[in-house]
């Protein structure tokens, strides 16, 4: 009997057990490094002669390992591969395809502070960030399972209207080989979400995983391995996105898309996919999580210091490198100065440093991400009062102060931009109303937070707020999987939602099946 599905519990680093747990394991992970890793095409485990290093982003000298890069004839074999271990998975029942995801997430729970390890060597993440990731990711694995299962039961459960002289049914098949491009800001929670949403549905997927977090993903698929996942259901493709991405994308036999990442790069996917290749007999999904500039409103009703208090979590967690980051705060007139001095005390309690030692603010991705925020910040100059931060901050990695914009105009392009760092722009509005309107003004729609204690606003702001994920009085960042499902409208994606009932749809097709009687 199929038990409901709960989220996994976060770990309290509180504990001084839990803490001495994650210090081993942060222990056993280095002492990991410098290993290659390979490709996996069916069974075969393939080593190239091209390696790329993947760099602990808080300690560049480091090296965490090297990671094998597959040219446009390997990607050509996976996809060969995929093609022909589809015929024999999409046979297999969806409660057997559950199952691999059901002993997944048990052996990840087992083994969580050591993937929640890696993530703070290979992403930069704290503790908590790292921990967060690798519960969502058990969540995704828990969750898509019993959606299988219940997509599966979908004729006891919601039958098709019946007429007396026919017996009609609905199937939901899968779609054929998927190409899986998941982001490296969540590396193992959304690379597991997409991949095994993709597969329990009867997919075989080609995953190309981000560069910067490829051995993260090795180690996710290595676990579906063990799990006895047959092989050619995940095709491990790591590689240079100029090489194989496009070519995978603008493949005939290619039938579906799904990518997590910026606008610019999901735009371009969804144009290319948007060409029919010779020999192509349909016409490519492709599901698309895109980037946002989601803003947090607060009116002079509010708890003004839960709001500060969220504001500087929904902005600078992660160093502000999710889609869901609250980079802008739309501030009521009469409250803005208050609110943005509780802003800037708890924002000047964070220590920066180094991941493994768990300071609130580590390190950004890369070279590119830092030099991408860092022209921000410097535009930000021009645009704005610079109320805090403003350039790099020491250490052997990539670090970047928390930085603060007061006074900054709607139009502005660090009100409009993503920068996907830890930058949050501060403006004011006359009253809620404005607010609104300041918050809607964004070609995106992902996420956003309303404080206030009054009831009609809240109503009013349910209402008007456009995005995909709306949360009152509290953060806009850290959904949770069931709780609320994830994704964004407008130039934020193609409104899929993440960990949510209808998120399977996107990965199958429905079959109807009736039979005279
Ligand atoms: N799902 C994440 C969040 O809500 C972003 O990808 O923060």
């Amino acid at each position: 009997m199929l038990t409901p599905f709960v989220n996994e519990p976060f770990t309290n680093f509180q504990d001084e057990n839990n803490r001495k747990a994650m210090k081993l394991a942060l222990t056993k992970v280095k002492n990991s490094f410098g290993h290659t890793y390979p490709l996996y095409i069916g069974s075969e485990k393939i080593y190239t002669k091209t390696t790329t290093p993947s760099i602990n982003p808080g300690k560049v000298s480091e090296t965490i390992g090297y990671m094998s890069s597959a040219n446009r004839e390997l990607a050509e074999k996976a996809m060969q591969k995929a093609l022909d271990t589809f015929e024999t998975w999409k046979k297999v029942s969806p409660e057997e395809r559950a199952s691999y995801l059901f002993k997944a997430a048990n052996l990840m729970r087992e083994r969580k502070h050591e993937f929640s390890s890696l993530l703070v060597f290979e992403a930069g993440k704290n503790w908590a960030e790292a921990d967060a990731d690798t519960a969502e990711a058990i969540d995704f694995l828990e969750f898509y399972a019993r959606e299988m299962i219940r997509l599966d039961r979908i004729n006891e459960t919601l039958p098709p209207t019946q007429i007396p002289t026919e017996k009609s049914q609905l199937r939901y098949i899968p779609l054929g080989v998927g190409i899986v491009i998941p982001p490296w800001n969540f590396p193992l929670a959304i690379c597991v979400g997409m991949t095994s949403a993709a597969i329990v549905s009867g997919n075989t997927v080609l995953l190309k995983p981000a560069s910067p977090t490829s051995i993260i993903a090795y180690q996710f698929v290595s676990l579906m391995k063990e799990v006895g996942l047959p092989p050619g259901v995940i095709n491990f493709i790591p590689g240079n996105p100029n090489e194989i991405g496009d070519f995978l994308t603008a493949h005939p036999k290619t039938r579906f898309i799904s990518f997590t990442g910026s606008k610019q790069v999901g735009l371009h996917i969804n144009k290319l996919a948007a060409n029919t290749a010779k020999n192509q007999i349909w016409i490519k999904r492709v599901i698309a999580e895109m980037g946002g500039k989601d803003g947090i409103i607060v009116d002079e009703t509010a708890d003004l210091d839960q709001a500060a208090q969220q504001i500087v979590a929904s902005a600078f967690g992660f160093q502000g490198q999710k889609c869901s980051a609250g980079s802008r705060a739309i501030l009521v007139d009469s409250i803005y100065d208050q609110v943005v001095s509780k802003i800037l005390d708890l924002t000047k309690t964070f220590t920066i440093g180094l991941p493994e030692e768990n300071h609130p603010i580590g390190p950004v991705i890369d070279q590119k991400a830092y030099d991408k925020i860092l022209s921000y910040i410097e535009i930000g100059k021009q645009e704005g009062s610079l109320l805090l931060g403003g350039s790099t901050a020491s250490g052997d990695g990539f670090y970047i102060q928390p930085t603060i914009f007061g006074e900054v105009d709607q139009e502005a392009r660090i009100m409009q931009e993503e920068i996907f760092g830890p930058v949050l722009a501060i403006t004011r509005a006359t009253d809620w109303q404005e607010a609104i309107q300041i918050y809607n003004h964004t070609e995106y729609g992902l996420t956003g937070s309303f404080f206030s204690k009054d009831e009609h606003r809240i109503q009013q702001a349910q209402e008007q707020m456009h995005c995909g994920n709306l949360y009152i009085n509290r953060k806009c960042t850290g959904a949770l999987v069931g709780v609320h499902p994830f994704g964004g409208f407008n130039m934020s994606g193609t409104d899929s939602k993440a960990g949510g009932y209808d998120y399977l749809l996107l990965f199958t097709q429905a079959k109807s099946i009736s039979r005279q009687i």
